[in-house]
């Protein structure tokens, strides 16, 4: 169409929980890049929502003291575009369940709107998940979410928990439903907005030489591990109620697991790629309360500093079973994976920060190197996330030289060297594709349920306290049942 002729169009963006540390860290800075590389609309308008009392004026300082130019490194250049951007940014202070906040906040999006044009409306609830229901609905009772063929279209954005189990999840699912339609719910797991992680469907689809041997008669197991070298530090409010499984298992590393284990999609259409995610993971079996280790990490010296053992952190209950550390066995009970052990684990204060996808290729059969005196090992596909994502194949490698000898060696992508690039934060991914209206990313409510339908029995066990958390040392490898569980399957955690 004639630029001429077109309506003009707006964009605007409002963010509850405005105040809050992701939205002042991830969000706002997320939206600041798509500013610094134009992928922001001309005409946009970004608004903070929150119950402190707050100027524009303070709220844009707020803004400014996280924001970097990822992008723009001139220091003269970047001063303005920071500028630019923060003229963008306004701030309304509210409560979530008034009425009238809702309304004052719909006149001040309606007075910037372009009468005769067309409006995208995004609402970010970046608060805590008490208060999803109550924002949607006064949001929903203030017109906020109607959406007008032609000419607005409304997007609720929100990030886990989505509940703490099946039940629970299902409940909010419920209520949204009355609110919005699905399809303008966008549910955000932001490791699906990682570089790596959406590199894996190119890997698998767009190669020719690794789908072939995925599948049960070639791969000996997958192990995912995640783990971080800090405690809770300073969100043990949240992190005592959730727990590693429903802070991270249940999703980050479920999702990855999905991207595995999934069959090729008909196509790259949102819901093509989403339906194959809900049936791998409804070919999942719940997690048996046998095959999982769960710890919780005691203090110890760490990195020549002496730390606090998770009882000891300020705000967690003395006598807390949370557990700050899981690992598991899962099991895809499909014609592909039956009998691919996965093994996952997760977990906090642990000596290592890592996020990493190892597929254990099976050994050559009556591989005739097995006499020489070193012999061959079985080839591995490692998949780093972070940090320094990377993507290296094991391969066996004769040893230059007079003797034949073999050696275990990597053919290395690390994406520092080989792109020359800066990589999209996830939020700035994620948040690009809410704007454009691309599903692929988010979290369906099918697939939700499908999730919470793996780790519900285990996390009402662990509720009874019919398996409790192991203690390991801050700065160990975990709790040493793990280390078995993990040699069970002929293999350790790395
Ligand atoms: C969040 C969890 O979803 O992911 C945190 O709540 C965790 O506990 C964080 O630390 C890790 O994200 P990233 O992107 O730093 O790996």
């Amino acid at each position: 169409m004639n630029e001429k002729h077109s309506k003009p169009s707006m964009l605007s963006v409002v963010v509850l929980g405005a105040s809050g540390d992701l939205a002042v860290k991830k969000i706002f800075p997320a939206l600041f890049s798509l500013y610094c590389r134009k992928l922001l609309p001309a005409s946009f308008h970004l608004y903070g929502f929150a119950r402190t009392e707050m100027s524009d004026e303070a709220f844009r300082t707020l803004l400014l003291s996280h924001l970097t130019c990822r992008y723009t490194p001139g220091e003269s250049e970047c001063q303005a575009l920071m500028e630019g951007f923060l003229g963008h940014c306004s701030y309304i202070a509210g409560n979530y369940d008034d009425a009238d906040s809702f309304e004052r906040l719909n006149r001040v999006l309606e007075a910037a709107e372009p009468a005769d044009g067309t409006t995208k409306r995004l609402f970010y609830l970046s608060v805590p998940p008490f208060i999803f229901e109550p924002a949607s609905a006064s949001l929903h009772r203030a017109g906020m979410l109607k959406e007008i063929p032609g000419t607005r279209q409304c997007r609720l954005v929100l990030e886990k928990p989505f509940g703490r189990d099946r039940a629970s999840s299902d409940a909010l699912t419920k209520d949204l439903a009355l609110l919005c339609a699905e399809s303008q719910i966008y549910r955000i797991d932001h490791y699906l907005g990682k570089e790596v992680i959406q590199n894996l469907m190119a890997l698998r689809f767009s190669n020719l030489i690794f789908e072939p041997l995925w599948n049960r008669n070639n791969i000996e197991h997958v192990r995912i591990s995640w783990t971080e070298e800090i405690g809770v530090e300073g969100r043990a409010g949240y992190f005592d109620q959730y727990g590693i499984i429903r802070d991270v298992m249940q999703n980050h590393l479920l999702q990855m697991l999905a991207l595995v284990a999934m069959e090729e999609p008909a196509n790259l259409h949102p819901e093509s790629v989403r339906d194959e995610k809900v049936k791998v993971l409804r070919s999942i079996q719940p997690v048996c309360f046998k095959e999982i280790v769960v710890g919780q990490y005691t203090a110890a010296e760490f990195r020549n500093r002496q730390r606090a053992g998770y009882l000891e952190e300020p705000g967690i209950p003395a006598d807390s079973r949370t557990a700050t550390y899981a690992a598991t066995v899962m099991h895809v009970r499909n014609r592909r994976w039956d009998d691919v052990p996965f093994l996952v684990r997760a977990g906090k204060a642990v000596n290592d920060q890592k996020a990493e996808i190892r597929i254990r290729f099976r050994e050559v059969p009556a591989n005739i190197f097995n006499a020489s005196p070193t012999p061959p090992r079985a080839n591995e596909l490692i998949i780093r996330v972070q940090p320094d994502p990377a993507l290296s194949l094991s391969v066996m490698t004769k040893v230059p030289g007079l003797r034949m000898s073999l050696h275990k060696t990597e053919l290395n992508l690390s994406y520092a060297s080989t792109f020359n690039a800066t990589i999209p934060e996830a939020y700035e991914s994620l948040l690009l594709d809410v704007i454009r209206g691309d599903k692929s990313l988010f979290i369906r409510d099918d697939e939700l349920a499908a999730s919470w339908d793996v780790f519900t029995p285990v996390l009402h066990a662990l509720e009874e306290c019919i398996i409790k958390p192991q203690g390991y040392a801050y700065g160990s490898n975990g709790p040493s049942s793990a280390d078995a569980l993990a040699a069970l399957h002929n293999t350790v955690w790395e």
